[in-house]
């Protein structure tokens, strides 16, 4: 049995077979209406979830299977305190596959150990976001044709967003990538990261100012900084609009330039770069439902 905890556990190759899948669930959404009937998801999130949770619901929906599951950990037997390898041992027995969220690192990877069914890991406190990440992957192969061969800027809070975290691993395993992380000094990316970059020699550069380097980025990675991760609330509210993505920033961007966010958006992209056709995060959100479909049916096995 398979499951997905990290963007990782598929190859290249397999991801490549993946994105080919939901570009084909895009054109043809008819032929797989029915390729889930009888069969059940279930959502498990112990943390808040707007996106992620629905278009799991959306993407199993439009598979023709159904949903059952909780979005809140104290709706759920958490507050009894019951583990996550009994819930999990008792949800196996009532669906074919689960999306698990969990403010706990590594609680998915727990959860698939004991699971009956197929664990989706839709996020774990600040470690991964795989299905966000093969979210991007899709935006951006789809949008720009290809993977690899670009300079992407990642900005905002590059320490505790796991979202940054999950598409750098992904990121490394094609060529010609280059990265620039705009963060500020406290929300820098964790050093396990650059010793990565460093021991692959993948180029990177870490700078303050975003101005500086939006004129040299194909990609731009926006994100929130993450509130439910601070210590304190004096840190998150000096740090919380350090940067602002606004129409005159957006002036120095290459024409070509895709500015994507996993969502929700605070403050950090000004509503008025919205309607610019670089602007890319609401189109992901769609792509987010084409990959999860595609996932669903590549951990069931099932091919239409
Ligand atoms: C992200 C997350 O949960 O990490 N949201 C999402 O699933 N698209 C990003 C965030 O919360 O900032």
């Amino acid at each position: 049995m398979r499951h997905l905890m990290s963007p990782l556990d598929f190859s290249v190759e397999e991801l490549d077979n993946l994105f080919e899948l939901a570009n084909d669930i895009e054109r043809h959404p008819k032929k797989y209406a029915h390729a889930c009937d009888g069969l059940k998801l279930v959502t498990c999130f112990y943390e808040p979830s707007t996106r992620t949770r629905l278009s799991f619901e959306s993407a199993m929906l439009n598979l023709g299977g159904s949903v059952i599951g909780f979005s809140d950990a104290g709706s759920s037997s958490a507050s009894k305190g019951e583990s996550v390898a009994d819930t999990i041992r008792v949800v196996s027995c009532f669906a074919d596959i689960c999306a698990m969220r969990h403010p706990k690192e590594g609680a998915p990877m727990v959860a698939a150990q004991f699971s009956g069914i197929p664990v989706i890991n839709a996020g774990d406190g600040g470690h991964q976001h795989p299905t966000q990440t093969l979210t991007d992957l899709l935006t951006i192969r789809s949008l720009k044709g290809h993977l690899g061969n670009f300079t992407i800027g990642l900005c905002g809070d590059l320490k505790f967003g796991r979202t940054v975290h999950s598409l750098i691993n992904a990121l490394v395993r094609y060529e010609g990538i280059r990265f620039v992380f705009i963060s500020p000094e406290e929300l820098r990316i964790p050093d396990y990261l650059i010793d990565m970059l460093k021991e692959k020699n993948i180029p990177y550069q870490e700078v303050i100012s975003l101005d500086d380097v939006m004129p040299e980025l194909d990609l731009l990675y926006m994100t929130r900084v993450q509130k439910e991760r601070f210590f304190n609330e004096e840190d998150y509210v000096r740090l919380k609009d350090f940067y602002i993505l606004n129409k005159a920033k957006m002036e120095r961007a290459r024409e070509d330039m895709l500015v994507l966010h996993p969502l929700p958006r605070v403050n950090e992209i000004s509503v008025e770069v919205d309607n610019d056709p670089r602007a890319v995060y609401f189109k992901q959100v769609q792509y987010g439902v084409y990959v999860r479909m595609a996932l669903i049916l590549t951990l069931l096995g099932i091919s239409v």
